[in-house]
């Protein structure tokens, strides 16, 4: 692929902009500075996959056929590119991630924490938001009232929500404390979690996705970080009966 096309791809601007870095000297490869947009290379990876190994400027990068990224998502930003009332989440993005359009998969609430899985694949977004794949998503949460077991078996056993033709179960739930409880659900329904349990008489305080599939938020990123999907996360998210 020619250096100037490969840049563009992975989001470093226009092919004017991308060539104009090139030949200005900020692109090396393998250590060596290469000012011909037309050299070729090849990139290496046809997927996620991490594939040649770039430097824009001094920073590295690997081309990447597809953008697939896990955001830990802090409280108080919303999943939209024209938010209302809060920043957007893309702040936290760099710019070569935005240029490629890289978009959520699914939604959190602005004041929902964890993990946000990312992507400019538009078949995996539509993959793993469906509620159809059925695929399960942990949230640990903090309630206003204390909990027992009754409510438990409840939200276990199914909820009539408000719109919604027959009542929703969760997946699995347990007490983490008599005012915590871990929830898990398979679909992916507006504010599904907060309504499920205002259906119990209660009130999320707080809400923080752990998992989604099999895949867990990496506990090495803090509250707005961001890093790459790897092949092992790959296989995690898939790895759920
Ligand atoms: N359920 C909710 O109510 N909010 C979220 O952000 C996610 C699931």
């Amino acid at each position: 692929m020619q250096l100037e096309r490969l840049l563009h791809s992975q989001g470093f601007g226009s092919r004017k902009e991308c060539r104009a870095l090139i030949r200005a000297g900020y692109i090396s490869i393998a250590g060596t500075v290469c000012d011909n947009p037309n050299a070729d290379f090849d990139p290496g990876s046809i997927d996620g996959t991490p594939g040649l190994a770039f430097e824009v400027d001094g920073e590295p990068w690997r081309f990447r056929a597809k953008a697939y990224l896990m955001l830990h998502k802090p409280s108080g930003y919303e999943c939209s590119h024209k938010p209302t009332f809060h920043p957007s989440i893309f702040r936290l993005l760099p710019e070569q991630l935005l240029n490629r359009d890289v978009q959520c998969v699914g939604r959190l609430d602005q004041d929902t924490t964890g993990l946000l899985l990312m992507s400019d694949d538009g078949q995996f977004i539509h993959q793993w938001s469906s509620g159809k794949k059925r695929t399960p998503k942990v949230y640990e949460l903090t309630l206003a009232d204390a909990v027992d077991a009754t409510v438990v078996q409840q939200l276990c056993e199914g909820v009539q929500l408000e719109d919604e033709p027959a009542p929703i179960a969760a997946v699995a739930c347990e007490l983490t404390s008599p005012t915590s409880l871990r929830l898990t659900i398979a679909e992916g329904k507006y504010h599904q979690v907060k309504r499920m349990i205002g259906a119990v008489g209660n009130r999320v305080v707080s809400l923080h996705r752990s998992t989604v599939g099999g895949l867990a938020l990496d506990p090495d990123l803090e509250p707005g970080e961001w890093r790459w999907l790897e092949p092992a996360d790959f296989e995690a998210l898939t790895n759920f009966d």
